[in-house]
């Protein structure tokens, strides 16, 4: 609606305009004053130059703001009330042939280029979702790159309310790490992200998704092929806007890259919340055996996220009969690991999350309970955990649920405990 109407006041401004210039000329042609009127006009123009030449010279060394440019950009009711609407830029398009060449590119380590935090690439582009899986499922292990990259995949409701945490943990590791943010909410913007953090531009084309619902393992699948087309990417993690890490960066990427596992949790639960939720109608593809449950926040590898999205048998058995009270997000990966590689995986998630109080959702901490005793606390199960076959005291390397609120105490204890 608005933009229509902007379009039409645009043309009829510019209607008006010509109107109004045609008069003007024909008028001066019309008067013997006309030569005097082109010497006038050839001043201004001349004098117009000029003033825009030491204006720009001026401005590139005045450090400005950006926060005036984004009040621009940000707010489109803003800008359409400006006569002349400053449009907020379209984002940049990766095309087909540009995805190609990220992805099998494989001059080695060279790679790295658009990774950096200098120039971030943009990860949006236009492949349809076949197009996309199809990509996706086809890079040859040959091509993959030697430096290994961790992919941070935050399938989030919005914007990341710890982004602040998230870019100091990044800090420093550019060429170690891609970010990829799937987020079903359409207004989503990020120019409010300054251009150098790693965060910019880094939303995938997502769709919205249900609680609970097989759209929630649409988009994880949709986030690992879309990481997947990076040919450095060796781990994938899949966090929510209310992850927190808890260690600094290299411990969680040597722990990640030199793991021969991968991390997601996998359980047989007797019960209606478990194996209740199995529909006989999943046989003969999927059977009451190999049925699985286990949290959605899962850390795989890339043989196993690129089973997931080449998935062409369980995913679609799921699609039609997992659906009210089944929960496909706890069960579609815990199942397709279980019976697709269990000698792989650790059978556990890498993301603490509090389930002590009962009910469908986890507890979010807030500001008043978080403490360094506590974040240090919440790194191994007290008994520790088993680490490539040996006894090991880190058990977690993520932990949820943290709200906004939290983030000045968060910041206060990354630096103290988390060391970062
Ligand atoms: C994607 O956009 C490019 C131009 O940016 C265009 O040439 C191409 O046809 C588009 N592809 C699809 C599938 O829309
Ligand atoms: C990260 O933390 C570990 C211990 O937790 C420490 O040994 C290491 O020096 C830290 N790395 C950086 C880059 O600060
Ligand atoms: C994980 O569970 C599978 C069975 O689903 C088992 O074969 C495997 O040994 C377990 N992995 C570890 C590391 O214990």
């Amino acid at each position: 609606m608005k933009k229509s109407q902007e379009t039409q006041e645009d043309s009829l401004q510019q209607e008006s305009r010509y109107q109004l210039h045609q008069i003007f000329i024909s008028k001066i042609f019309k008067s013997h004053r006309f030569f005097q009127a082109l010497v006038l006009y050839s001043l201004l123009i001349g004098f117009g130059f000029g003033l825009g030449f030491i204006l720009n010279v001026h401005i590139r060394n005045v450090s400005f703001n950006p926060q005036i440019f984004r009040l621009s950009t940000l707010s489109p009711s803003l800008s359409s009330s400006f006569s002349t609407p400053l449009q907020p830029q379209p984002e940049k398009v990766v095309s087909l042939e540009d995805t190609v060449v990220v992805a099998t590119n494989d001059d080695d380590d060279e790679g790295q280029k658009g990774h950096s935090l200098v120039k971030p690439e943009n990860v949006m582009h236009n492949m349809t979702e076949e197009e996309l899986f199809l990509r996706a499922s086809k890079i040859q292990e040959k091509t993959l790159k030697k430096t290994k990259k961790v992919a941070f995949m935050f399938l989030t409701r919005g914007k990341l309310p710890l982004a602040k945490l998230w870019e100091r943990f990044f800090k420093g590791h550019e060429g170690l790490f891609s970010i990829y943010i799937h987020t079903s909410d359409p207004f989503y913007v990020d120019d409010d992200i300054p251009q150098t953090s790693p965060l910019y531009r880094r939303r995938i084309p997502s769709k919205e998704v249900g609680w609970g619902m097989v759209s929630m393992v649409e988009a994880e699948r949709r986030l690992l092929a879309n990481a997947l087309l990076d040919a450095g990417n060796h781990r994938f993690v899949l966090l929510s806007e209310s992850d927190i890490p808890l260690f600094n960066f290299s411990t969680i990427y040597s722990y990640l890259t030199n793991s021969q596992h991968s991390y997601v949790d996998v359980y047989d639960l007797p019960g209606p919340a478990g194996r209740g939720r199995y529909n006989r109608r999943m046989s003969p593809v999927i059977n009451r055996r190999n049925w699985r449950k286990g949290s959605q926040w899962f850390e795989i590898d890339r043989e196993v996220a690129l089973a997931v999205v080449s998935d062409k048998t369980y995913f679609p058995v799921f699609k039609k009969h997992c659906l009210s009270n089944c929960y496909s997000d706890e069960h579609y990966l815990a199942t397709l690991v279980h019976v697709m590689f269990p000698g792989k995986n650790a059978n556990r998630s890498l993301t603490w999350t509090d389930w002590s109080r009962r009910g469908p959702h986890p507890r979010t901490y807030t500001r008043g309970s978080v403490t360094g005793e506590f974040l240090r606390r919440v790194r191994n199960r007290g008994q520790g955990c088993v680490y490539n076959g040996k006894k090991s005291e880190n058990c977690y390397l993520f932990a949820r649920k943290f709200d906004g609120g939290s983030l000045d105490k968060l910041l206060y204890f990354a630096h103290r405990v988390m060391g970062f």
